[in-house]
């Protein structure tokens, strides 16, 4: 993996923060992003303390990912320090469903900002970053979706949520198809339910198990799947 660059959006917490060491781990060049500059440094600087003789390294980049002008100063800084990036790991997301939330009497202002974050952002963000996995002719996008975005599962609670995620998935076909034939495989996953600041103290999974399909499909062999959603590295329903 030596030579590779990976960003991770999110990267300073939670499950983003896990697969940037997981990816550094195996020898990547990590662009862990942060909307908070100093906190995205403190998380590189526990990862590189821990993995840094392992060939690869972390490095942060302030980025609010509903910013297009940080997009835009992602996609210059990363082509010009790196002139190549192989995989996207669209994690940054958000749940602002009030308590007991239902589609019925919920404030639409929710799910415009919902959207933004959790769908229009990795969107904006592929449209970036997209040209410079296109001139290695080599990619891997992951978009950090949810079970709760499944339709095949489809029911009431969180409904923001769920219809971003669903929308996210939507998104991942899309681009699939868009890209069908240039080594750029694009794919959705499950975390599950993992112990982080969004999943709570009782989930039930850490967060090692909840970066790990991101990380398979991150570092997939060329001919791998594309267009697919995934828990645990096994296929699951829309
Ligand atoms: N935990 C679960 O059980 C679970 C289950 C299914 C799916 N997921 C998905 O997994 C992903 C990571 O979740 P998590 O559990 O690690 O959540 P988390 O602990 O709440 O961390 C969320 C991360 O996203 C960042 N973020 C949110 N909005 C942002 C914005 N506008 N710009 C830049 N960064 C932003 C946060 O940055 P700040 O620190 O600055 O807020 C933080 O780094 C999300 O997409 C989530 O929907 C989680």
């Amino acid at each position: 993996m030596s030579g590779t660059v990976a960003v991770v959006t999110g990267g300073n917490r939670g499950i983003g923060s896990e697969i940037a060491r997981q990816l550094v781990k195996l020898g990547m060049q990590v662009v862990l992003t942060s909307r908070d500059a100093a906190k995205g440094a403190a998380t590189c600087k526990t990862i590189n303390a821990r993995h840094g003789t392992d060939g690869g390294q972390a490095s942060t980049f302030k980025l609010e990912v509903t910013d297009a002008g940080d997009i835009g100063a992602l996609a210059a800084q990363v082509a010009e320090q790196f002139g190549r990036l192989d995989v996207l790991v669209n994690n940054a997301g958000i749940q602002i469903d009030p308590k007991g939330s239902r589609a019925l009497n919920s404030d639409l202002q929710t799910y415009r900002d919902t959207f933004e974050t959790n769908v229009l952002a990795p969107l904006a963000l592929i449209q970036a970053l997209l040209p410079l996995m296109k001139k290695n002719k080599h990619g891997r996008i992951v978009n950090v979706s949810s079970g709760l975005g499944q339709l095949a599962e489809m029911s009431s609670g969180t409904p923001a949520y769920r219809m971003s995620k669903t929308a996210l998935n939507a998104l991942t076909r899309i681009v699939a198809a868009e890209v069908r034939g240039s080594n750029i495989l694009v794919n959705s996953m499950s975390p599950g339910w993992v112990k982080s600041d969004m999943g709570g103290p009782y989930a039930t999974r850490t967060l090692e198990q909840g970066a790990d399909t991101a990380v398979w499909l991150a570092t997939l062999p060329d001919g791998g799947p594309s267009g697919g959603f995934f828990y645990d590295r096994a296929p699951i329903a829309w």
